[in-house]
């Protein structure tokens, strides 16, 4: 057991920060939190090393619940076309190039040390159609000790030819990886405390890219193996007309999911869900599927302001993702100061309903999007320890409260502060890069 001495932060509550100014987190040998508190003899850990931050922050890591590894060369261009003409003209060019192994690993270390950069320590990442760069973007966040589901993804029409996967080649090419990673659920309460950090995720890219026969294939995939989904859903207007003529049988976009098995059958993640409503919504709710909320990219790709303080007080599960290279941005820590922003975008449009506050917002980013991994986010006992330190000491600290401090460091901080980073109770190294 290992104990960690600073202050800390975090939300078990969306309503308000649980501070712990000079506290003391417990950690077990599993890596899970055995206890917080403000006083040592409240923690039963006799003999136990005792780490000591003194003045830093100590809070839950982030989590970033939607992004495309093989864009990362992309990052920051590409920023003057809508959705669909984006994906043809900058998107599927740059992803043909994951056929070439050694460019792969080489952006994949590259998007990877970034990540590390900002303290995201799990994600819910798309690979490509490649099965054999897949298998190295996974491998490399085994190497790293950082958690994440990666998805192969699924594509077969409407796609270069050099992306396009026939059914019996994609189910071959997942169950490779799900031999090599593990299929059975991470998420089982059973087996979770013995599930690995890097596992397969079921990844249809979206309808208009995937026939009903992948998306049937898909669907058998996750329901044999016990394997979360997840894909794009009700981003862009166009989109939404285009996946209306394709499924004309679909109630809506989310039940042409549905129907395959692909919408909470199994634990799913839908990024985007910007014109989510009616039907759809109820959908959501029932099956329990989780929205990425991707605000960066909704800007750029012209999508739409996500309705997340609408979707959060329907009880929706939300987490963030930063959805590069449609977003621009990795740093997690900024996603959630967008968050904010959309949400008063939308409280200008309509005061019945208020603007996300700081609290509600690292909630969604961390205890919320963490429940995708198991028990990760938050600082509770039985919480794996995903935390980072933050050494806030060149942005004036004296001169402010804590949670100021924390909210200085998530608005105007970078990288630079985050001193620790630790995932699932171990602290993880800076990763190699070319
Ligand atoms: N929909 C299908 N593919 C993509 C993608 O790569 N990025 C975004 N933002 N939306 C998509
Ligand atoms: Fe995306």
């Amino acid at each position: 057991m290992k104990i960690y001495k600073a202050h800390i932060l975090f939300t078990k509550e969306k309503d308000r920060f649980e501070v712990y100014e000079n506290g003391y987190v417990a950690v077990g040998d599993d890596g899970r939190v055995t206890g917080v508190a403000k006083n040592l003899d409240e923690l039963d850990c006799d003999g136990a090393e005792i780490v000591d931050y003194g003045d830093k922050l100590l809070i839950p890591a982030m989590n970033d619940m939607h992004v495309h590894a093989p864009q990362v060369h992309n990052q920051g261009v590409a920023m003057d076309l809508e959705l669909l003409p984006w994906l043809q003209n900058y998107t599927f060019p740059e992803e043909s190039k994951y056929a070439d192994v050694e460019y792969a690993e080489r952006m994949y270390r590259r998007f990877m040390h970034t990540q590390w950069l900002f303290g995201t320590m799990r994600s819910v990442v798309f690979g490509t159609v490649h099965t054999e760069s897949t298998r190295i973007l996974m491998k490399l966040y085994q190497e790293a000790g950082m958690g994440a589901l990666v998805g192969k993804v699924a594509m077969n029409r409407n796609c270069p030819d050099a992306l396009c996967e026939d059914v019996d080649a994609a189910v071959e090419g997942n169950e490779k990886l799900i031999a090599e990673f593990g299929g059975d659920s991470h998420l089982s309460p059973l087996t979770s405390h013995l599930s690995p950090l890097v596992r397969p995720i079921i990844t249809p890219r979206f309808v208009p890219s995937c026939t009903p026969e992948l998306l049937k294939a898909c669907g058998e995939l996750a329901n044999k193996y016990q394997l979360p989904v997840q894909s794009h859903l009700s981003e862009n207007v166009s989109e939404i007309a285009w996946v209306a003529e394709l499924e004309p049988e679909s109630k809506s976009y989310g039940d042409a999911y549905n129907r395959y098995g692909l919408f909470g059958q199994t634990p799913t993640i839908m990024a985007h869900c910007v014109w989510t409503k009616g039907e759809e919504l109820e959908l959501m709710k029932r099956n329990g599927v989780m929205v990425a909320h991707c605000p960066t990219s909704n800007f750029n790709l012209s999508s739409g302001m996500a309705p997340i303080r609408s979707l959060l007080d329907e009880g929706v599960r939300i987490g963030l993702g930063s959805d590069i290279s449609g977003g621009h941005d990795l740093n997690m820590f900024r996603m959630l100061v967008y968050a904010i922003q959309v949400s008063k975008m939308h409280y200008q449009l309509n005061h019945d309903k208020a603007f996300l506050n700081l609290s509600e917002i690292f909630w969604i980013a961390t205890k919320s999007a963490g429940s995708f991994f198991g028990k990760v986010g938050s600082f509770e006992p039985g919480y794996e320890f995903d935390a980072l330190v933050i050494d806030d000491s060149v942005l004036y600290p004296a001169e402010y409260s804590l949670l100021h401090r924390l909210e200085r460091f998530i608005y105007v901080g970078d990288d630079r502060q985050i001193v620790h980073r630790f995932c699932r109770g171990k602290e993880v190294p800076e990763p190699k890069v070319d």
